[in-house]
Protein backbone atom coordinates (compact mmCIF):
# COMPACT_ATOMS: atom_id res chain seq x y z
CA UNK A 1 0.00 0.00 0.00
CA UNK A 2 1.21 3.66 -0.63
CA UNK A 3 -0.01 6.55 0.86
CA UNK A 4 0.42 9.65 -0.61
CA UNK A 5 -0.18 12.86 1.82
CA UNK A 6 -2.16 16.01 0.13
CA UNK A 7 -0.62 18.92 1.76
CA UNK A 8 -3.05 21.84 2.60
CA UNK A 9 -2.75 24.54 5.49
CA UNK A 10 -5.20 23.00 8.39
CA UNK A 11 -6.70 20.84 5.67
CA UNK A 12 -4.48 18.40 5.15
CA UNK A 13 -5.59 14.32 4.15
CA UNK A 14 -3.97 11.57 3.13
CA UNK A 15 -4.83 9.13 0.14
CA UNK A 16 -4.01 5.27 0.35
CA UNK A 17 -4.04 3.53 -2.72
CA UNK A 18 -3.65 -0.01 -2.41
CA UNK A 19 -4.85 -3.54 -2.81
CA UNK A 20 -8.45 -4.26 -1.07
CA UNK A 21 -8.62 -1.27 1.09
CA UNK A 22 -12.71 -1.29 1.74
CA UNK A 23 -11.92 -5.10 3.24
CA UNK A 24 -10.27 -2.45 5.99
CA UNK A 25 -11.95 0.49 6.20
CA UNK A 26 -13.24 0.51 9.54
CA UNK A 27 -9.19 0.40 10.29
CA UNK A 28 -7.68 3.51 8.13
CA UNK A 29 -11.01 5.17 8.85
CA UNK A 30 -11.70 4.87 12.08
CA UNK A 31 -11.48 8.37 13.39
CA UNK A 32 -14.31 9.20 11.54
CA UNK A 33 -16.38 5.99 12.04
CA UNK A 34 -16.00 6.19 15.75
CA UNK A 35 -17.73 9.00 16.57
CA UNK A 36 -21.30 7.68 14.89
CA UNK A 37 -21.43 5.13 17.72
CA UNK A 38 -24.55 3.31 17.67
CA UNK A 39 -25.93 5.76 14.81
CA UNK A 40 -26.12 3.96 11.03
CA UNK A 41 -22.66 5.25 9.09
CA UNK A 42 -23.94 7.03 5.90
CA UNK A 43 -22.81 6.03 2.73
CA UNK A 44 -23.54 7.25 -0.51
CA UNK A 45 -22.94 4.97 -3.15
CA UNK A 46 -23.17 4.54 -6.32
CA UNK A 47 -25.83 1.66 -7.33
CA UNK A 48 -23.21 -0.62 -9.63
CA UNK A 49 -20.69 -0.13 -6.98
CA UNK A 50 -23.43 -0.89 -4.04
CA UNK A 51 -23.51 -4.52 -5.97
CA UNK A 52 -20.08 -4.99 -6.54
CA UNK A 53 -18.57 -3.41 -3.45
CA UNK A 54 -20.81 -2.91 -1.07
CA UNK A 55 -20.64 -6.26 1.17
CA UNK A 56 -16.98 -5.66 1.61
CA UNK A 57 -17.20 -2.04 3.40
CA UNK A 58 -20.44 -3.31 4.88
CA UNK A 59 -18.32 -6.19 6.71
CA UNK A 60 -15.52 -3.90 7.45
CA UNK A 61 -17.74 -1.59 9.23
CA UNK A 62 -19.16 -4.39 11.00
CA UNK A 63 -16.25 -5.43 12.77
CA UNK A 64 -16.36 -2.46 14.48
CA UNK A 65 -20.00 -2.38 15.66
CA UNK A 66 -21.46 -0.54 13.06
CA UNK A 67 -23.90 -0.71 10.23
CA UNK A 68 -24.72 1.83 7.20
CA UNK A 69 -27.13 4.14 6.14
CA UNK A 70 -27.19 3.40 2.56
CA UNK A 71 -28.18 6.60 -0.25
CA UNK A 72 -28.07 4.73 -3.77
CA UNK A 73 -27.20 7.00 -6.58
CA UNK A 74 -28.08 6.10 -10.25
CA UNK A 75 -25.19 5.76 -12.69
CA UNK A 76 -24.63 8.35 -14.90
CA UNK A 77 -24.32 12.61 -15.08
CA UNK A 78 -28.07 12.69 -15.03
CA UNK A 79 -27.66 12.13 -10.70
CA UNK A 80 -25.41 15.19 -10.51
CA UNK A 81 -28.80 17.86 -10.58
CA UNK A 82 -30.16 19.99 -8.11
CA UNK A 83 -33.13 17.48 -7.76
CA UNK A 84 -30.55 14.83 -7.12
CA UNK A 85 -29.04 17.34 -4.64
CA UNK A 86 -31.69 18.38 -2.43
CA UNK A 87 -32.74 14.66 -2.25
CA UNK A 88 -29.18 13.84 -0.76
CA UNK A 89 -29.19 16.90 1.36
CA UNK A 90 -32.38 15.62 2.78
CA UNK A 91 -31.47 12.44 3.63
CA UNK A 92 -28.58 13.09 5.34
CA UNK A 93 -30.68 16.16 7.50
CA UNK A 94 -33.01 12.82 7.99
CA UNK A 95 -30.04 10.45 9.32
CA UNK A 96 -29.21 13.64 12.06
CA UNK A 97 -25.89 14.52 10.37
CA UNK A 98 -23.85 17.04 12.41
CA UNK A 99 -21.04 19.10 10.66
CA UNK A 100 -18.33 17.13 12.63
CA UNK A 101 -19.75 14.12 11.05
CA UNK A 102 -18.34 12.39 8.30
CA UNK A 103 -20.39 11.07 4.83
CA UNK A 104 -18.69 8.45 2.81
CA UNK A 105 -18.83 8.21 -0.80
CA UNK A 106 -18.45 4.73 -2.56
CA UNK A 107 -18.20 5.23 -6.34
CA UNK A 108 -16.94 6.79 -9.70
CA UNK A 109 -16.71 10.90 -10.00
CA UNK A 110 -20.52 11.30 -10.38
CA UNK A 111 -21.01 10.04 -6.68
CA UNK A 112 -17.83 11.31 -5.54
CA UNK A 113 -18.86 15.06 -6.63
CA UNK A 114 -22.22 14.74 -5.62
CA UNK A 115 -21.72 14.26 -2.12
CA UNK A 116 -18.76 16.05 -1.90
CA UNK A 117 -20.84 19.20 -2.63
CA UNK A 118 -23.70 18.35 -0.48
CA UNK A 119 -21.28 18.08 2.18
CA UNK A 120 -19.77 21.36 1.20
CA UNK A 121 -23.18 22.68 2.27
CA UNK A 122 -24.83 20.75 4.38
CA UNK A 123 -24.59 23.03 7.73
CA UNK A 124 -22.18 24.96 6.51
CA UNK A 125 -20.00 22.03 5.91
CA UNK A 126 -19.24 18.39 7.38
CA UNK A 127 -16.49 16.04 6.53
CA UNK A 128 -16.48 12.94 3.90
CA UNK A 129 -14.28 10.13 3.23
CA UNK A 130 -13.91 9.28 -0.45
CA UNK A 131 -14.24 5.41 -1.59
CA UNK A 132 -13.21 6.17 -5.45
CA UNK A 133 -14.12 3.09 -7.32
CA UNK A 134 -13.24 3.63 -11.06
CA UNK A 135 -9.82 4.31 -12.22
CA UNK A 136 -10.73 8.11 -13.36
CA UNK A 137 -12.20 9.28 -9.58
CA UNK A 138 -8.66 6.97 -7.91
CA UNK A 139 -6.27 9.49 -10.04
CA UNK A 140 -8.54 12.33 -10.75
CA UNK A 141 -11.86 13.67 -9.15
CA UNK A 142 -11.66 12.15 -5.81
CA UNK A 143 -8.46 13.92 -4.88
CA UNK A 144 -8.13 17.71 -4.69
CA UNK A 145 -11.68 18.66 -3.39
CA UNK A 146 -13.66 20.02 -6.31
CA UNK A 147 -16.71 19.06 -5.84
CA UNK A 148 -20.00 19.80 -8.44
CA UNK A 149 -23.55 19.30 -9.65
CA UNK A 150 -24.63 20.01 -13.54
CA UNK A 151 -27.26 22.72 -15.04
CA UNK A 152 -29.33 22.96 -17.92
CA UNK A 153 -26.41 25.11 -19.08
CA UNK A 154 -23.25 22.82 -19.06
CA UNK A 155 -21.41 20.51 -16.48
CA UNK A 156 -20.31 21.39 -12.89
CA UNK A 157 -21.39 25.03 -13.31
CA UNK A 158 -22.65 24.84 -9.84
CA UNK A 159 -19.97 23.54 -6.83
CA UNK A 160 -17.81 24.30 -4.22
CA UNK A 161 -14.02 23.43 -2.99
CA UNK A 162 -14.38 21.56 -0.39
CA UNK A 163 -11.29 18.80 0.04
CA UNK A 164 -12.09 14.82 1.98
CA UNK A 165 -10.40 14.08 4.95
CA UNK A 166 -9.29 11.16 3.55
CA UNK A 167 -9.28 8.93 0.19
CA UNK A 168 -8.96 5.11 0.04
CA UNK A 169 -8.43 4.23 -3.60
CA UNK A 170 -9.02 0.22 -3.44
CA UNK A 171 -7.55 -0.99 -6.93
CA UNK A 172 -9.08 -4.42 -6.36
CA UNK A 173 -12.60 -2.76 -7.30
CA UNK A 174 -11.36 -1.92 -11.02
CA UNK A 175 -11.69 -5.62 -11.67
CA UNK A 176 -15.02 -4.79 -12.10
CA UNK A 177 -14.95 -1.73 -13.94
CA UNK A 178 -15.86 -2.28 -17.75
CA UNK A 179 -12.79 -2.58 -20.05
CA UNK A 180 -14.01 0.84 -22.01
CA UNK A 181 -14.14 2.71 -18.84
CA UNK A 182 -11.30 1.80 -17.60
CA UNK A 183 -8.93 3.08 -20.37
CA UNK A 184 -11.02 6.01 -20.04
CA UNK A 185 -9.38 6.65 -17.03
CA UNK A 186 -6.16 5.46 -17.97
CA UNK A 187 -6.36 8.71 -20.09
CA UNK A 188 -5.92 10.79 -17.05
CA UNK A 189 -2.56 8.69 -16.00
CA UNK A 190 -1.27 9.16 -19.21
CA UNK A 191 -2.37 12.88 -18.83
CA UNK A 192 0.06 13.43 -15.96
CA UNK A 193 2.95 12.02 -17.68
CA UNK A 194 2.41 14.30 -20.90
CA UNK A 195 1.77 17.44 -18.89
CA UNK A 196 4.52 17.14 -15.97
CA UNK A 197 7.04 14.28 -15.92
CA UNK A 198 8.61 12.71 -18.92
CA UNK A 199 9.94 9.74 -16.98
CA UNK A 200 6.42 8.68 -16.28
CA UNK A 201 5.37 9.23 -20.00
CA UNK A 202 8.78 6.64 -21.06
CA UNK A 203 7.60 4.41 -18.19
CA UNK A 204 3.88 4.40 -19.69
CA UNK A 205 5.62 3.24 -23.11
CA UNK A 206 7.09 0.85 -21.83
CA UNK A 207 4.24 -0.79 -19.07
CA UNK A 208 0.88 1.07 -19.93
CA UNK A 209 -0.23 -2.56 -21.30
CA UNK A 210 0.64 -4.31 -17.57
CA UNK A 211 -1.56 -0.74 -16.28
CA UNK A 212 -4.37 -1.88 -18.71
CA UNK A 213 -4.53 -5.40 -17.75
CA UNK A 214 -4.59 -4.46 -13.77
CA UNK A 215 -0.84 -6.23 -13.20
CA UNK A 216 -1.07 -5.12 -9.30
CA UNK A 217 2.46 -3.64 -8.98
CA UNK A 218 2.32 -1.82 -12.38
CA UNK A 219 -0.97 -0.59 -11.53
CA UNK A 220 -0.37 0.36 -7.73
CA UNK A 221 2.73 2.47 -9.84
CA UNK A 222 0.89 4.42 -12.46
CA UNK A 223 -2.27 5.38 -9.59
CA UNK A 224 0.56 6.38 -6.93
CA UNK A 225 2.68 8.52 -9.27
CA UNK A 226 -0.52 10.02 -10.26
CA UNK A 227 -2.06 10.69 -7.56
CA UNK A 228 1.35 12.02 -6.01
CA UNK A 229 1.59 14.77 -9.21
CA UNK A 230 -2.26 15.54 -8.90
CA UNK A 231 -1.32 16.21 -4.94
CA UNK A 232 1.69 18.32 -5.74
CA UNK A 233 -0.79 20.67 -7.91
CA UNK A 234 -3.57 20.72 -5.66
CA UNK A 235 -1.17 22.04 -2.21
CA UNK A 236 0.31 24.44 -5.17
CA UNK A 237 -2.66 26.18 -6.39
CA UNK A 238 -5.76 24.42 -4.23
CA UNK A 239 -8.18 27.05 -6.24
CA UNK A 240 -6.70 27.20 -9.67
CA UNK A 241 -6.07 30.65 -9.34
CA UNK A 242 -2.22 30.89 -10.18
CA UNK A 243 -1.87 28.65 -13.65
CA UNK A 244 -0.48 25.36 -11.69
CA UNK A 245 -3.71 23.26 -11.36
CA UNK A 246 -4.89 24.89 -14.58
CA UNK A 247 -2.67 22.43 -16.38
CA UNK A 248 -4.22 19.43 -15.28
CA UNK A 249 -7.15 20.70 -17.99
CA UNK A 250 -4.26 19.62 -20.51
CA UNK A 251 -6.85 18.09 -23.63
CA UNK A 252 -9.86 19.55 -21.47
CA UNK A 253 -10.43 22.64 -24.27
CA UNK A 254 -10.16 20.26 -27.55
CA UNK A 255 -11.83 17.27 -24.97
CA UNK A 256 -14.95 20.00 -23.85
CA UNK A 257 -15.94 20.74 -28.13
CA UNK A 258 -15.54 17.00 -28.89
CA UNK A 259 -18.22 15.96 -25.76
CA UNK A 260 -20.17 19.21 -26.96
CA UNK A 261 -20.09 17.69 -30.49
CA UNK A 262 -21.33 14.21 -29.12
CA UNK A 263 -24.03 15.58 -27.10
CA UNK A 264 -22.08 14.64 -24.06
CA UNK A 265 -23.33 11.23 -25.10
CA UNK A 266 -21.78 7.55 -24.71
CA UNK A 267 -20.56 8.29 -28.09
CA UNK A 268 -17.83 9.43 -26.18
CA UNK A 269 -16.75 9.48 -22.76
CA UNK A 270 -14.72 12.18 -20.84
CA UNK A 271 -11.75 10.31 -20.68
CA UNK A 272 -12.05 9.62 -24.20
CA UNK A 273 -12.06 12.96 -25.16
CA UNK A 274 -9.34 14.18 -22.92
CA UNK A 275 -7.16 11.30 -24.56
CA UNK A 276 -7.98 12.90 -28.21
CA UNK A 277 -7.95 16.15 -26.83
CA UNK A 278 -4.51 15.66 -25.62
CA UNK A 279 -3.00 14.54 -29.10
CA UNK A 280 -5.33 17.84 -30.76
CA UNK A 281 -3.04 20.21 -27.46
CA UNK A 282 0.03 17.74 -28.89
CA UNK A 283 -0.10 18.12 -32.08
CA UNK A 284 -1.11 21.99 -32.05
CA UNK A 285 1.92 22.56 -30.33
CA UNK A 286 3.78 20.80 -33.25
CA UNK A 287 1.98 23.20 -35.40
CA UNK A 288 3.18 26.07 -33.85
CA UNK A 289 6.84 25.19 -33.36
CA UNK A 290 6.73 24.15 -30.07
CA UNK A 291 7.78 20.71 -29.63
CA UNK A 292 8.98 18.28 -32.31
CA UNK A 293 5.89 16.68 -34.64
CA UNK A 294 7.77 13.41 -33.47
CA UNK A 295 7.08 13.77 -29.71
CA UNK A 296 3.49 15.24 -30.92
CA UNK A 297 3.15 11.31 -32.54
CA UNK A 298 4.83 9.70 -29.51
CA UNK A 299 1.87 10.80 -28.26
CA UNK A 300 -0.53 9.93 -30.62
CA UNK A 301 0.59 6.30 -30.67
CA UNK A 302 0.62 6.15 -26.79
CA UNK A 303 -2.98 6.94 -26.84
CA UNK A 304 -3.82 4.49 -29.49
CA UNK A 305 -1.66 2.19 -28.08
CA UNK A 306 -4.61 2.12 -24.90
CA UNK A 307 -7.23 1.90 -27.27
CA UNK A 308 -8.46 5.32 -27.08
CA UNK A 309 -9.10 7.79 -29.82
CA UNK A 310 -6.55 9.18 -31.46
CA UNK A 311 -8.07 10.50 -34.83
CA UNK A 312 -10.95 13.36 -34.79
CA UNK A 313 -11.36 12.24 -38.12
CA UNK A 314 -13.22 8.85 -36.93
CA UNK A 315 -15.57 10.14 -34.95
CA UNK A 316 -17.35 11.52 -37.97
CA UNK A 317 -18.56 14.34 -36.63
CA UNK A 318 -20.47 15.94 -39.20
CA UNK A 319 -19.04 19.95 -38.18
CA UNK A 320 -16.21 21.62 -39.00
CA UNK A 321 -13.29 23.52 -37.52
CA UNK A 322 -15.37 26.62 -36.23
CA UNK A 323 -18.25 25.10 -34.68
CA UNK A 324 -16.12 22.95 -33.00
CA UNK A 325 -14.43 26.02 -31.43
CA UNK A 326 -18.21 28.13 -31.57
CA UNK A 327 -18.60 24.71 -28.76
CA UNK A 328 -15.22 25.80 -26.81
CA UNK A 329 -16.41 29.37 -26.22
CA UNK A 330 -19.33 28.22 -23.95
CA UNK A 331 -16.56 25.70 -21.87
CA UNK A 332 -16.06 27.43 -18.24
CA UNK A 333 -12.41 27.92 -18.87
CA UNK A 334 -13.71 31.07 -20.72
CA UNK A 335 -12.18 34.20 -18.61
CA UNK A 336 -12.73 37.58 -19.32
CA UNK A 337 -13.11 37.07 -22.91
CA UNK A 338 -10.29 35.06 -23.92
CA UNK A 339 -10.21 30.93 -23.75
CA UNK A 340 -6.37 29.51 -21.67
CA UNK A 341 -4.98 26.21 -23.97
CA UNK A 342 -2.73 23.89 -22.27
CA UNK A 343 -0.05 23.29 -24.44
CA UNK A 344 3.57 21.45 -24.59
CA UNK A 345 6.75 22.77 -24.45
CA UNK A 346 8.20 19.26 -24.66
CA UNK A 347 6.44 16.25 -23.17
CA UNK A 348 6.58 16.87 -19.80
CA UNK A 349 7.10 20.80 -19.93
CA UNK A 350 2.68 21.62 -20.29
CA UNK A 351 2.02 25.21 -20.15
CA UNK A 352 -0.87 27.64 -20.09
CA UNK A 353 -1.05 29.83 -22.73
CA UNK A 354 -3.59 32.69 -23.38
CA UNK A 355 -2.51 34.20 -26.67
CA UNK A 356 -4.04 31.10 -28.96
CA UNK A 357 -5.64 32.45 -31.72
CA UNK A 358 -9.34 30.61 -32.66
CA UNK A 359 -8.94 31.38 -36.72
CA UNK A 360 -5.72 29.53 -36.33
CA UNK A 361 -7.33 26.57 -33.89
CA UNK A 362 -10.53 26.28 -36.43
CA UNK A 363 -7.89 25.98 -39.46
CA UNK A 364 -6.07 23.16 -37.41
CA UNK A 365 -9.05 21.59 -36.49
CA UNK A 366 -10.11 21.47 -40.33
CA UNK A 367 -6.73 19.62 -41.32
CA UNK A 368 -7.25 17.23 -38.46
CA UNK A 369 -10.97 16.49 -39.59
CA UNK A 370 -9.70 15.16 -42.84
CA UNK A 371 -6.19 13.46 -41.42
CA UNK A 372 -7.58 9.59 -41.37
N1 LIG B 1 -9.83 17.53 -12.60
C1 LIG B 1 -9.08 18.72 -12.62
C2 LIG B 1 -8.82 19.27 -11.27
O1 LIG B 1 -9.07 18.61 -10.28
O2 LIG B 1 -8.36 20.38 -11.15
Amino acid sequence: MAVVAVELAGRSYEVLVGEDLLDSAAVHARRFIEPYGKRKVPVVADREARHHHGDRLAHSLATSGHEIAWFIVEPGEASKSWVGLQSLVDWLLDQGIARSDHVFALGGGVVGDLAGFACAILKRGCGFVQLPTTLLAQVDSSVGGKTAINTALGKNLVGAFHQPSLVLADLSTLSTLPARELRAGYAEILKYGILGDSVFFEWLEERGDAVLALEPEALEHAVTVSVSAKARIVAEDERETIGARALLNLGHTFGHALEAATGFSDRLLHGEAVALGMVLAARYSARMGFIAHGDAERITGLVDAAGLPAEIAALNLGCDGQSLVGYMLHDKKMDAGTLPFILLHEIGAAYLDRNVKLDDVSAFLDEQLKVH
